[in-house]
């Protein structure tokens, strides 16, 4: 009798104190993001600093740009492995994506693997995946690009559009690596999504910016977390390439360089509740 009294509080309180606590209390799930890995140098950061920042800044999901994972250009599975055995959740990539067709089979069996969205849907991959954050949190992760300066796609803003229509209301923590060249198409962005994701964060340029910012409906934004690579080279391209490039005019053969290596990441802080970002700040180890 007792105990069947009890099993009928747990089953008629229990939703109700939950509600209860998830207003005193905000739960908060904190996402870190790490801008595009470029070649060995960036990879060596992720191997030696990811576990200790997901450690102390309490991160429940470890998200990175990686379409520079190889050599600077795109990244084959043998890398993708690696990265993910490092302990990053989610891959999100870029224009760079198609560079080694061999991980073109490696999208049917990694899913957290993304490629921007707005490419042909008949191109291997998926520009967006849920994932369980380690506090039990589901997460949407969507990859875009824009258009200016790049390859031609869809509409990035109709896309997202789309993808966040198809997103489970339930989902509430979104965020949105929006990979593309100009800081107007990317601040663009960052408006036009305002309230509807978690954050927008932008990739592709190298160069990070200092906008960090939340906007009024609740997005964290910054125009470019940066490159987590070689900084000693002109956007982890060996300088001395790139400026003969732009002295002579005539094609050159890239190569990464290998110093001044630097990660550069954001870490968003999201009330899992109403989705709305928190806090967003930059991080970096230099
Ligand atoms: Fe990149
Ligand atoms: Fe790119």
């Amino acid at each position: 009798m007792v105990a069947g009294n009890s099993r009928r509080w747990s089953r008629d309180w229990a939703p109700f104190c939950g509600r209860l606590l998830r207003r005193l209390v905000r739960f908060l799930t904190n996402l870190l993001f790490i801008g595009d890995i470029f070649a060995s140098p960036g990879r060596s950061l992720v191997a030696r600093h990811l576990r200790d920042i997901v450690v102390a800044e309490n991160i429940h999901l470890s998200i990175a740009n990686a379409e520079n994972a190889a050599g600077g250009f795109g990244i084959t599975p043998t890398l993708a492995d690696e990265l993910f055995g490092y302990g990053l959740d989610v891959l999100t990539s870029g224009n760079h994506i198609w560079d080694k067709r061999e991980i073109f089979d490696y999208f049917v069996r990694h899913p957290r693997l993304l490629r921007p969205a707005n490419y042909a849907d008949e191109l291997p991959g998926c520009g967006v995946f849920v994932v369980e954050a380690r506090n039990g949190v589901d997460c949407g992760i969507l990859n875009l690009q824009g258009r200016t300066h790049m390859p031609a796609t869809d509409c990035p803003f109709r896309k997202a559009d789309g993808l966040l229509a198809a997103l489970p209301a339930d989902i509430k923590v979104r965020f949105v690596d929006f990979h593309a060249e100009l800081t107007s198409e990317k601040m663009a962005m960052g408006w036009y999504l305002d309230g509807r994701v978690s954050a927008v964060i932008g990739t592709h340029t190298h160069i990070p910016t200092a906008d960090t910012r939340i906007l009024p409906n609740g997005t964290a934004y910054q125009t470019d977390v940066g490159m987590t690579g070689p900084y000693h080279s002109i956007i982890g391209v060996d300088k001395d390439i790139i400026l003969q490039r732009f002295l002579t005019q005539m094609p050159v053969r890239m190569e990464a360089a290998r110093h001044g290596a630097e990660l550069h990441a954001v870490i968003v802080q999201v009330d899992e509740e109403t989705g709305r970002a928190t806090a967003i700040k930059r991080h970096t180890v230099t």
